[in-house]
C-alpha cells in the first residue's frame, strides 16, 4: 500500500541552500524512503528563470519517490495543499544596509507568505523558516498566518547545534556521535547561546569529559556564534549544505520522536511559561519530539550563572528584533 503523497514547499528555490537542499527531500532522506512527494517551488521573477534549470535537474534525476514537481512566484499558487513548509528564500543583507532595513525587507516577504500558507496550506502544515534573521521572520510569519495555530511554527537553530557539536567532539577527540543534549538558547545570530553546562559526552558532563571550562566560554562559544561569518570568510559565500542538512534534520526532528533522554535545539513560540522567557518571541529552547510535529518544551534543564546573563542578552536581541517590525506584525 502506497502512502498518500506529501506536499513539500521550499522557497528561495533557486538559491545555493535550496540547490543541497531539493536533490536530498526528492531522494527522501526528509520524510522517509516510503514516502511519496510533491515538491512545490517558490522563486522570485528574477529567480525564475534559474528555477526551471533546476526542474530540469530534478527531472534529470527520475527520483522514484518524487511524484510532482509545482514552480512558479505567486506564493497562493505554489503553497496550495502544502503539509511542510521551508521558507529559505530571503534577500541578503547589501552593502551599507541597516539590519533595521534587513528586517524590514525580509519582513515583508514573511507577512505574504504567512498569509498566503494560512490561506491556502493544508490546515496541519509544519512551517519551518530558514530565512534570516529566521527567528524574527518566523515571528512575522506566524502573525500573519491567523488560521495556522503558532504551535506550527518553527525557526532553524540545527546548524548551530551540529557546528557546536562538532567543535566538541574534536577538542574530546571523540565521533561526533558520542555528544548528545546540546542546546543552543536563544537567537539564531551571533548572540546565540551554546550551552556547554548541559552538553554531554560520551552520556557524561562535557565540562567533565573536556575539563577545560575557560576553554568552553573563551573559545568554543564564540567560535560557534561565528562560525558562519568564518565559513563566509573561506568560501566567499555563506554556508549552503551544511544549512541544507541542517534544514533536513530539523523537519527530521519534529516529525519523528526525539531518542530517550536527549533534546535538540529549535525556535518556536514562548509562552511565556518556560524558563521566563519573554511571551510571543521565537526563541530556541531545548525540546523534544513526541512525533508528527508534535513539540514539548524540556523543563528543568538548570540555567549556568555565566550562560545565564547571556541568554538573557539574546532574550533581549529579540525584543529589539519585535519592537523594529511592530508594524509588520500588527498589520500596520
Ligand atoms: N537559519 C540558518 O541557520 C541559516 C543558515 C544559512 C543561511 N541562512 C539564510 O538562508 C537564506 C537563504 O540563503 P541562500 O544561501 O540560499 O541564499 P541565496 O541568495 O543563494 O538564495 C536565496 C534565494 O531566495 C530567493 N528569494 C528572495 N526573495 C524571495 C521571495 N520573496 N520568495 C521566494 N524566493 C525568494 C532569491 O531569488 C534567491 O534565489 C538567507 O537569508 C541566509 O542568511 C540561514
Amino acid at each position: 500500500m502506497h502512502k498518500p503523497l506529501k506536499r513539500v514547499a521550499v522557497t528561495g528555490a533557486a538559491g545555493q541552500i535550496a540547490y543541497n537542499l531539493l536533490f536530498r527531500i526528492a531522494s527522501g532522506e526528509m520524510l522517509g524512503l516510503d514516502q511519496p512527494l510533491a515538491l512545490h517551488l517558490l522563486e522570485t521573477p528574477q529567480g525564475e528563470a534559474a528555477l526551471k534549470g533546476v526542474v530540469m535537474e530534478l527531472d534529470d534525476c527520475a527520483f522514484p519517490l518524487l511524484k510532482e514537481v509545482h514552480a512558479g512566484t505567486d506564493p497562493h499558487q505554489i503553497f496550495k495543499g502544502v503539509d511542510y513548509a521551508l521558507l529559505v528564500g530571503a534577500k541578503p543583507r547589501g552593502s551599507g544596509m541597516e539590519r533595521k532595513d534587513l528586517l524590514s525587507e525580509n519582513g515583508q516577504i514573511f507577512v505574504g507568505q504567512g498569509k498566503a500558507l494560512s490561506d491556502v496550506a493544508a490546515p496541519g502544515v509544519l512551517v519551518l523558516v530558514v530565512g534570516n534573521p529566521a527567528n524574527t521572520n518566523c515571528l512575522i510569519a506566524m502573525h500573519s498566518a491567523l488560521k495556522i495555530p503558532k504551535e506550527q511554527f518553527f525557526s532553524m537553530m540545527a546548524l548551530d547545534e551540529n557546528r557546536g557539536k562538532g567543535l566538541l567532539a574534536k577538542k574530546a577527540k571523540v565521533d561526533v556521535t558520542e555528544v548528545s543534549n546540546l542546546v543552543v538558547w536563544g537567537n539564531h545570530s551571533a548572540t546565540q547561546v551554546p550551552d556547554f553546562h548541559n552538553a554531554k559526552i560520551e552520556g557524561k558532563p562535557a565540562l567533565q569529559q573536556i575539563g577545560d571550562r575557560p576553554w568552553c566560554e573563551e573559545v568554543w562559544i564564540p567560535e560557534v556564534q561565528k562560525r558562519g561569518a568564518a565559513v563566509i570568510a573561506a568560501r566567499g559565500k555563506s554556508s549552503a549544505a551544511s544549512a541544507a542538512h541542517a534544514a533536513i534534520q530539523t523537519m527530521r526532528s519534529l516529525l519523528f520522536p526525539t531518542p530517550e533522554g536527549d533534546f535538540f535545539s529549535v525556535g518556536l513560540h514562548s509562552t511565556g511559561n518556560s524558563y521566563g522567557i519573554a511571551e510571543g518571541l521565537i526563541f530556541s529552547f531545548p525540546c523534544r519530539s513526541k512525533g508528527n510535529g508534535k513539540i514539548e518544551i524540556v523543563k528543568n534543564v538548570p540555567w549556568d550563572p555565566f550562560l545565564e546573563g547571556k541568554i538573557r542578552l539574546s532574550e533581549k536581541e529579540l525584543l529589539e528584533e519585535r519592537a523594529l517590525v511592530a508594524g509588520l506584525i500588527h498589520g500596520r
